[in-house]
């Protein structure tokens, strides 16, 4: 099965993956900025991506601790989703999913 990133530049990436992968391990292996801080314990939200809205409803809904933690994510938009919190399962063969504009962004150059 295959994943798509794409960069904040607008660069996709194509990765090979496999059911039971998790999305956010699978994007650092592919050298995406996804920092993933606190290692998918849901307490930091660098791990966030936006997924391709025609993909965003085929995924398992989000818990509420996940949806908290989005509030707080640099934007944040109505398909993001923390990607240490989704497992990949045959059915999302072909997921395409953004990435955010870096936080670092935020420092105000
Ligand atoms: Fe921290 Fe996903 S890795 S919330």
């Amino acid at each position: 099965m295959k994943v798509t990133f794409e960069t904040a530049t607008g660069e996709t990436v194509e990765v090979e993956a496999a059911p039971g992968d998790n999305l956010l391990k699978l994007g650092q292996g592919a050298g995406m900025p996804l920092e993933g801080t606190c290692e998918g314990q849901m307490a930091c939200s660098t791990c966030h991506v936006i997924v391709a809205k025609d993909w965003f409803a085929r995924l398992p809904e989000a818990s509420e601790e996940e949806e908290d933690m989005l509030d707080l994510a640099y934007g944040v938009t109505a398909t993001s989703r923390l990607s240490c919190q989704i497992d990949l399962t045959e059915e999302l063969d072909g997921l395409a999913v953004r990435i955010p504009a870096e936080a670092r962004d935020m420092r105000g150059i």
